[in-house]
């Protein structure tokens, strides 16, 4: 009897595991599907950091060139200026969205201080000694990609109208947000 009822159990664990196994399964399935997902963000995060790299690249060297080429003093319309009307017109046509963010405390325009969550993070970051910072958020319902890129004296020609800082001191960044959708395919 007891061996009867013995074997009977054995038999249910057996049918119990193989179904919980196969259940396991389907979520593992399941959470790769998610994954591939994810996948499909992650590349499309990897092609908005790549573009806005580039485009940070093309920035700064322009900020620098007409810094050194063309700035003699402080009356000057700035690199900084031009950026900005830059950012306007790509921001007007759709493209994405560029903020001259400050690090100091005391901009030479309040417009630039740090606005959003992700702005003042990206300033704490650049303290902390980093160069770039993104991160990827869902706003009702659609993912954007931010990404901030930051901005030191790293010409003489900076102090002319940055006259309290000196070379190698962080003055701010850039900040770009990109609707993530525009690198998916
Ligand atoms: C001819 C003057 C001039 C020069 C040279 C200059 N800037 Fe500025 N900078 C400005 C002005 C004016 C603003 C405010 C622009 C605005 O918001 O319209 C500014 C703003 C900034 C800001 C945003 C924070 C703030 O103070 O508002 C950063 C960051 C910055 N400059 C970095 C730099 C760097 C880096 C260099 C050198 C590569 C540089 N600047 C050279 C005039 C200058």
């Amino acid at each position: 009897m007891l061996r009867r009822f013995l074997k009977i159990c054995f038999i249910c664990t057996i049918i119990f595991n193989s179904f919980y196994l196969e259940l396991s399964a389907k979520e593992i399935k399941h959470d790769f599907y998610v994954k591939m997902e994810d996948i499909g963000i992650e590349k499309a995060v990897k092609r908005a950091r790549q573009t806005v790299k580039l485009l940070d690249e093309m920035y700064k060297a322009f900020i620098v060139l007409i810094t050194d080429e063309y700035v003699k003093d402080d009356t000057m319309f700035s690199a900084l200026t031009v950026s900005k009307k830059v950012f306007e017109k790509m921001g007007a046509k759709g493209w994405y969205k560029a903020r001259l963010i400050d690090a100091t405390g005391d901009p030479h325009n309040p417009e630039n201080s740090p606005k959003t969550k992700f702005e003042r993070d990206a300033i704490e970051a650049f303290i902390d000694g980093k160069s770039f910072f993104d991160k990827t958020e869902k706003i009702g319902g659609e993912y954007y990609y931010q990404a901030a890129s930051s901005l030191s004296i790293v010409t003489d020609g900076c102090t002319i109208c940055h006259p309290h800082n000196k070379y190698g001191d962080l003055l701010g960044g850039i900040s770009y947000t990109f609707p993530l959708d525009m690198f998916i395919d």
